[in-house]
């Protein structure tokens, strides 16, 4: 039977928002080019598939399920775990399950250009293609230069960067400048040699792709891109930021928290409120929420802080502040569970961003044009940080380390600047410049759509 094309590709994202929302992204993008989408995800944290009606989504369940009735990875104590042995587990456990429904997907004869999985699923996802005869693209949701960083692990340990002495933490990385020691993208672990297999395996699996599809933008990181290419022969697609491709690709869904947050930023003057938050997956100590708190609490200016449950280690939510702290803070500032954080960040009142440099959360505040105050917790979040005060000028850095209620008070009362507001701006209108008809990002978008039709590896009707 002769071989039809069909525009579908499979999809398979790491289940954390800060990977699950640009991969949700991108597939709209997809779909918007009139792709359909199947989106292969883990039992744990799955989506509700009703708020993504153009999307089909498969189940895969941990290979322990079924044996313990539950994912172990959804049992209370588990979002407790280190972050290396949770990623360790997903991969272990969903590692035949994800071939298994793969193999479901595009074994029988059904058609499917390509798989685009996460970046971070490393090899996990290789084999099983290979076996289906299905192309493989990866999504990196971080961006180019953590990833070059992340690349140099094996240099790093070999010039003893790593791991990092506290006697170093001030040396300038020569060789990837204008990282710090401490800017390395690392995260304490009691699992550091799997730390090194994880970053490995991801480095490995993005090489061996057929292209990675990435969520920034070429001004943004022109000089780390370039640098990527000379060393690997990948095709890359430097498509981002997703989110802003078209405003009608954009969900709208919001919720009566929502409301009552959009009602509380109308009431602030412009500019004036630092939003805060530290994302999805980070969590501080209660020492260090309590000097957030008092920081906060002390300087003059508004603010709007998202504290996740369970993001203070070893409390629900906010027992630990002092008994009335909320009613002396007043309507001078508000704490949430969760915001609309595209909103939060587009909005007038918005003057500054605290916040923790997770890649999402900066591709954002450069679009909304918002400065940052940066206090990055692991990973790739310090490489990002360090890009943001250093070579894009957007933000001023508050190391985690120093976090002390005066030092916070003193700089949230520091005026970002005329010259940070020009930088802010500037690079807000880069980004629509890319994004722009004949922008870097729209062409890129265009070689990735030719780029997934070509493949002539569809698995077709025998
Ligand atoms: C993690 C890593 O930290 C990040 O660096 C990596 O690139 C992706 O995985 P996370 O820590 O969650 O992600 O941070 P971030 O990348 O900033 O993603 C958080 C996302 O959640 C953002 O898109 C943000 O808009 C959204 N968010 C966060 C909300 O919508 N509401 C909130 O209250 C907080």
């Amino acid at each position: 039977m002769e071989e039809r094309k069909e525009k579908r590709i499979i999809m398979f994202p790491l289940p954390f928002p800060g990977h699950f929302n640009p991969l949700v992204q991108l597939a709209r993008i997809f779909h918007h080019r009139g792709f359909s989408i199947t989106i292969i995800h883990t039992s744990f944290n799955f989506p509700d598939p009703t708020h993504y009606p153009n999307f089909t989504f498969r189940t895969i369940h941990h290979h322990n399920e079924g044996e313990e009735e539950e994912d172990p990875l959804s049992k209370p104590g588990a979002s407790g775990m280190d972050l290396v042995t949770f990623i360790r587990q997903l991969r272990e456990g969903y590692a035949n399950p994800f071939r298994e429904s793969l193999k479901a997907e595009v074994g029988g004869g059904e058609r499917a250009c390509c798989l685009v999985s996460d970046v971070v699923w490393g090899r996990t996802t290789e084999v099983a293609a290979e076996e289906v005869g299905i192309r493989r693209m990866v999504l990196t949701t971080s961006g180019v230069a953590s990833f070059c960083a992340f690349a140099a692990y094996p240099f790093l340990r070999d010039k003893h960067y790593l791991p990092i002495q506290d006697s170093r933490l001030d040396e300038l990385v020569t060789e990837l400048p204008p990282l710090r020691v401490k800017d390395l993208p690392v995260m304490e672990t009691n699992e550091p040699e799997e730390l090194y297999r994880v970053v490995n395996n991801m480095v490995e699996g993005a090489k061996s792709s057929s292209g990675i599809i990435w969520n920034t933008f070429e001004d943004l990181e022109r000089i780390v891109l370039m640098n990527f290419s000379t060393e690997f022969q990948v095709p890359v697609f430097p498509v981002g930021p997703f989110y802003k491709h078209s405003e009608n690709i954009l969900p709208t869904t919001k919720n009566k928290e929502d409301h009552v947050t959009t009602d509380w930023l109308n009431k602030q003057d412009p500019r004036t409120v630092v939003y805060v938050s530290f994302g999805s997956l980070a969590d501080i100590e209660e020492k260090e929420f309590l000097e957030i708190a008092w920081g906060l609490r002390n300087t003059k200016q508004p603010f709007l802080w998202v504290v996740r449950p369970g993001m203070v280690q070893g409390t629900e939510w906010l027992e630990s502040l002092p008994c009335g702290f909320l009613e002396n803070i007043g309507q001078k500032g508000k704490i949430v569970k969760w915001v609309n954080q595209l909103e939060v960040l587009a909005h007038p009142a918005v003057g500054a961003f605290w916040t923790h440099c997770g890649w999402n959360s900066t591709l954002e505040s450069i679009c909304e044009g918002v400065p940052m105050i940066c206090t990055p917790c692991f990973t790739d979040q310090r490489v990002n940080a360090r890009y943001i005060v250093d070579v894009w000028q957007l933000g001023m850095m508050l190391e985690r380390s120093k976090l002390d209620r005066k030092d916070i008070e003193k700089l949230l009362r520091k005026e970002m600047g005329e010259e940070m507001r020009e930088s802010c701006l500037k690079w807000k209108d880069r980004a629509n410049v890319c994004l722009s008809k004949d922008g870097s990002s729209s062409k890129y978008l265009e070689k990735l759509v030719s780029h997934v039709m070509s493949f002539d590896s569809y698995a077709f009707a025998s």
